[in-house]
């Protein structure tokens, strides 16, 4: 807006007054000063062009007035201007009024969920849970799981040996049982959790009731059902008596537990050979329940582990009596049952760290 300087100095002011009145940055500032002050089309520039023209008569009082004005215009502007700076935080200032930041919260890792929960569920059935070391030798990894060297059930699996010595244990176990072959068994990464039966069993005599779970590894290539390294879970139990009914209803409430209620059992005779007799043991299909899908090959069921009754030479390696003891074991993979829980079709989901993936399964 032009500023008519004809209006006189009083009423010139009272509108600068009002305009500065609605201020408050320093672009608005810098116009507002502009428009005032300015050599040319501003209020003085008016105001020299109107002094001009005067009657001399007038040109004194007019001089003085515009003075005044200009001297209070300056002035207002200046205060103005520091005004607004004050309000300015300074460089790297903290601006405690800022709302704070909500932290995000972690998801707990599907595998971490699953072998949680199995670990609850055999505490609460009395059972030892350990965890035990990857790195094994050969004597606890095979040999004494009734694995000799020649043995053909070592080519079962594939395994990754290591260039060091396992360092030897800082309390070492009760000498019984068999010793190991050769003097320095080899250096392996776990290709099972089974070991720790061997490991157990070597420091306790029995009753033994233990899960272990833990990384195991393989010499396998990724792929959709396949990593090097992958989690199982191992039981053991050990005392006078026992049968492979006990394995049976152990297994069914298990299964219960991890897939819900009515969960079947069904075993299929197979060879370990730490076991005697030895069966796969397969689920209901957790999908069709039994009615035939794609995901159990429209046979009802589903294979979820391997397991038997201890082998009279596993007890024989750690120095208890087969006459006088039985026991079951078992061994499960822990991928494999989340695959199946929920429904993941490529187990390489669980090691990529895909926050989307990961937030599905809960805290
Ligand atoms: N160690 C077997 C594997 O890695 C699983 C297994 C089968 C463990 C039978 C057992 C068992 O304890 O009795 O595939």
């Amino acid at each position: 807006m032009r500023i008519n300087p004809s209006i006189g100095p009083d009423r010139a002011r009272a509108v600068f007054d009002e305009e500065l009145q609605g201020i408050t940055t320093d672009a608005a500032l810098r116009d507002l000063r502009h428009r005032w002050l300015a050599r040319s089309g501003s209020w003085v520039a008016g105001f020299m062009d109107l002094l001009a023209a005067a009657a001399p008569a007038e040109k004194k009082a007019l001089g003085r007035g515009a003075n005044e004005l200009k001297r209070h215009v300056e002035q207002a502007l200046g205060d103005r201007e520091a005004a607004l700076a004050a309000t300015k935080r300074p460089e790297g200032a903290v601006d405690i009024t800022l709302p704070g930041r909500q932290p995000s919260l972690g998801f707990r890792h599907p595998l971490s969920l699953i072998r949680e929960q199995i670990g609850d569920i055999f505490s609460r059935l009395g059972y030892q849970v350990l965890e035990g070391g990857e790195i094994e030798d050969d004597y606890h990894n095979f040999e004494a799981l009734n694995m000799p060297e020649e043995h053909p059930a070592r080519d079962m699996q594939d395994t990754l040996y290591l260039a060091t010595p396992v360092p030897p244990p800082a309390v070492p176990p009760p000498t019984r049982g068999r010793a190991p072959r050769t003097p320095q068994p080899l250096t392996l990464l776990r290709t099972h959790t089974s070991a720790m039966q061997i490991r157990q069993m070597e420091r306790h005599d029995p009753p033994v009731r233990l899960v272990a779970i833990g990384p195991v590894y393989r010499r396998d290539n990724l792929d959709l059902t396949h990593t090097p390294m992958f989690h199982q879970v191992e039981g053991l139990v050990v005392g006078r008596g026992i049968t492979l009914a006990d394995l049976k209803g152990t297994l069914t409430s298990m299964a219960t537990a991890l897939f819900g209620e009515g969960q079947q059992v069904r075993f299929r005779p197979s060879f370990f050979p730490y076991t005697e007799p030895s069966a796969e043991v397969d689920i209901r299909c957790i999908r069709c329940q039994g009615a035939g899908c794609a995901m159990c090959k429209r046979t009802g069921w589903i294979e979820i582990l391997g397991s038997g009754m201890v082998h009279p030479a596993v007890f024989e390696a750690v120095g208890y009596d087969p006459a006088e003891f039985t026991g079951f074991a078992f061994g499960m993979g822990i991928e494999r049952v989340a695959l199946l829980k929920w429904g993941v079709e490529d187990i390489r989901l669980f090691y990529e760290n895909d926050l989307r993936f990961l937030e599905q399964f809960g805290r």
